[in-house]
């Protein structure tokens, strides 16, 4: 299969009450671990790339890793994907460079900028076959250059939606309903403890969600800033030798509920930062004279292969569907 649109992918799980991981790469090794799980769970999945990946890695090299894993996982349909779009010009140069899907992310425009923006983009990027998410809302957290701080983060208004799809054309919209970016999301004090003594964060807010799917029926949403901050890996980077401090995810629970909506997307990037600095921390500390690169990438390698299994099968639901 050559690399899809989101289209079709975000049609089957709206129907079918389940969610595509959408998943950041910027080297080989995340390309292989993801698509490697996906390719076994026969789920279909989005690779995507930030402006900062493509500044690390370069454009090239990362659509031609993606290429690979298309060669090599032919039974699944693989989405190419631009992460956090800030202007008309780097979309343009990844729909003109083989991507299949982009984001354009005038969030924190006003709403006629973030409209008139957005519409650009889709003009050109459906005159060339390729689907555009737009978003609306803003998160907290830390994305690229720009860091949201706790409390200025604003919920989507559902109000808005309508005419935001309309106007644009968009073909999904990202919404703020509490998720937050990066590792450190929510700090122990923002919790609570629920009945099994677990601190888990403010609830997202589902009404937000609900009302959303009310006045855009069938229109795939996407979630972002969806990393769990597993506390496994959070522990092995602190064990051996990392200084993170306590952080708590989003819980899988609610994810797993949100996939069971309008939810067609949920993005995925920290959870595979810490399963590979965990594991790679852990294996120098046990092999403190090996150099070869080889050697500590590969269980890095299968720790995000085995994380991205675990989203796929209990969170996502997205096994067997490709
Ligand atoms: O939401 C942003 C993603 O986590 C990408 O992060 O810009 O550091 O590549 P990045
Ligand atoms: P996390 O930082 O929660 O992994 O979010 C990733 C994301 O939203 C990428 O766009
Ligand atoms: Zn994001």
């Amino acid at each position: 299969m050559a690399l899809v649109t989101t289209t079709e992918m975000f049609k089957k799980a709206y129907d079918g009450g389940y969610a595509i991981g959408a998943f950041n790469v910027n080297n080989m090794e995340i390309v292989q671990g993801i698509t490697e799980a996906a390719g076994e769970l026969n789920s279909p999945v989005i690779l995507q790339v930030s402006k900062g990946a493509r500044a690390y890695a370069n454009h090239t090299y990362l659509v031609k890793l993606v290429e690979a894993a298309v060669i090599e996982n032919p039974q699944i349909p693989i989405a190419l994907h631009l992460d956090h779009g800030d202007s008309f010009e780097l979309c343009k140069n990844c729909i003109d460079g083989g991507f299949t899907s982009v984001m354009i992310d005038a969030s924190s425009k006003s709403f006629e900028d973030n409209i008139a923006l957005t519409k650009q983009v889709v003009e050109y990027a459906h005159a060339h076959g390729v689907v555009v998410e737009a978003e609306l809302g803003t998160l907290e957290g830390v994305e690229d250059e720009v860091v949201v701080e706790a409390g200025k983060a604003s919920y989507t208004r559902p109000e808005e939606v309508e005419e935001f799809v309309t106007r644009t054309g968009c073909d999904s919209l990202a919404i703020a309903i509490g998720t937050s970016h990066g590792a450190y999301k929510f700090k122990p004090e923002q919790c609570t403890r629920n009945a099994d003594g677990i601190l888990v964060p403010p609830p997202l807010r589902f009404d937000v969600l609900e009302e959303v799917s009310k006045r855009l029926p069938g229109f795939p949403i996407v979630l972002h800033g969806s990393s769990s901050v597993p506390q496994e890996f959070v522990k092995m980077v602190n064990t051996y030798g990392g200084n993170m401090p306590d952080a708590i995810g989003i819980p899988e629970y609610e994810l797993r509920h949100a996939a069971e909506l309008s939810v067609c997307k949920i993005n995925i990037d920290s959870d595979i930062r810490l399963a590979m600095t965990g594991n790679i921390r852990k294996y120098f500390a046990e092999h403190p004279d090996h150099f070869d690169p080889r050697q500590y990438l590969k269980p890095a390698r299968q720790a995000v292969k085995d994380m991205v299994a675990h989203k796929i099968v209990n969170v996502l639901g997205s096994a067997g569907k490709a």
